[in-house]
């Protein structure tokens, strides 16, 4: 008999909170593998859908399971996968909104999850699952920016680290959940990172292997990175944060090197969405902001473009990451699960809670529950 499943729905592109109620549960598909959900975490994504309702992702039908972070017990296989067992411990990056592949049965607010093999990795056993649950949609965003071809197209990592490129990698936001990730993986692919964050985080982002760290608070932030760039060769930035992407042109402006940019943040703060004339002010402050991008782009002469977190998995991208670089490294210590998983709670019941902790601000932390 087939386990009984239950998942948090988004039933409606009202800003409703989530319900609990009972789900499916499908089978693996060639190529899959379904688990046992034991943590998921919570990502912008999850509350930014909320709450711009079908503004984005509207190919999804409603009711919506939401969910891209989840690590678990491996419960059935699908056809033709030799590569996980019943029984593995794995973390994966859960796809199911994406558009090539939308399927409920492949989103991660839910008790029994289905994966992509490719987009799924094992976890040692020393790795709690609520700690491997915050890594897979910051590590997927991350890759998708620094090795995909259309992004900064760097190098790909190995563990041990790849050999010094004699490059350097500006990464504005290190502590941000992409940001943890992009630290490890650029340095894995063997170029020196520059990064942002608030200065109680700079031990963090020195110890996942940035070189120096700057406050993106600081009046002088865009001045002081220009001047650690002197002698160097960049290979591009990463802009993670509302503001991030221009101050990041900016300086890659006055580099030597490749002037392209991947932005992870686009021109509307969920956190600050208006009350009142909602879409056309939503729709305002995206089409200027959009603007005034395209301009500081042509004006410092910089190839940008933005991320979408979830393309790699329909590349060459997914398996490097997933496939051979995470299991390798996780198990050699040489790439940790960050940032911090802050447990809110246990149950499906208690993602809501998660996501409203989310909205509200975290630092160097990712809401996290348990089931
Ligand atoms: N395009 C995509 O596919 C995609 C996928 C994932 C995420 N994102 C976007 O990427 C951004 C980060 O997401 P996340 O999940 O990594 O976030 P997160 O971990 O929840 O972000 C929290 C962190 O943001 C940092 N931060 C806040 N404002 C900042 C700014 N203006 N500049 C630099 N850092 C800032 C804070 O740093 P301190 O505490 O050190 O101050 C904090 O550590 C969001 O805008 C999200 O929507 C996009």
């Amino acid at each position: 008999m087939a386990p009984f499943n239950r998942a948090a729905y988004l039933v409606a592109a009202k800003r409703s909170p989530l319900e609990v109620k009972s789900a499916a549960y499908t089978k693996p598909g060639p190529g899959q593998i379904t688990i046992k959900t034991r943590a998921v975490a919570t990502n912008p994504l999850d509350f930014i859908k909320q709450t711009v309702g079908d503004l984005l992702y509207d190919w999804v039908k409603y009711p919506i399971i939401l969910g891209s972070d989840v690590a678990g017990e491996v419960v059935e296989v699908g056809k033709g996968v030799t590569r996980f067992k019943v029984g593995d411990r794995v973390v994966g990056h859960s796809i199911g909104m994406a558009k090539k592949h939308n399927s409920p049965a492949l989103c991660g607010f839910q008790e029994y999850v289905n994966l992509l093999t490719h987009m799924s990795s094992h976890i040692p056993d020393s790795l709690p699952y609520e700690n491997a649950a915050v890594i897979p949609l910051g590590l997927s965003t991350a890759a998708c920016a620094l090795f995909q071809k259309d992004q900064l197209g760097l190098q790909f990592p190995s563990s041990p680290a790849a050999k010094s490129t004699g490059r350097t990698v500006l990464i504005w936001g290190g502590s941000t959940s992409v940001g943890v990730n992009a630290i490890q993986l650029a340095t894995a692919a063997g170029y020196e990172v520059i990064t942002t964050c608030s200065p109680r985080n700079f031990e963090l982002v020195k110890r996942l292997g940035a070189i120096a760290a700057f406050d993106y608070r600081s009046s002088t932030v865009v001045k002081d990175i220009k001047k650690a760039f002197q002698g160097r060769i960049t290979a591009g930035a990463i802009s993670i944060g509302q503001g991030a992407a221009a101050a990041c042109m900016n300086i890659l402006g006055s580099c030597k090197g490749d002037r392209v940019l991947s932005m992870a943040t686009y021109p509307l703060d969920p956190m600050n969405m208006p009350k009142r004339f909602v879409m056309p002010t939503i729709a305002y402050t995206y089409l200027s902001g959009m603007a005034a991008l395209w301009i500081k782009a042509k004006r410092y002469g910089v190839r940008s473009q933005f991320i979408f977190g979830d393309t790699l998995v329909d590349n060459e991208v997914g398996p490097v990451v997933y496939e051979q670089f995470l299991p390798k490294a996780l198990a050699d210590g040489s790439f940790v699960a960050a940032p911090e998983p802050e447990i809110v709670g246990h149950g499906l019941e208690e993602i809501q809670r998660a996501l409203d902790v989310h909205m509200k601000g975290v630092s160097a932390k990712k809401p996290v529950v348990t089931l």
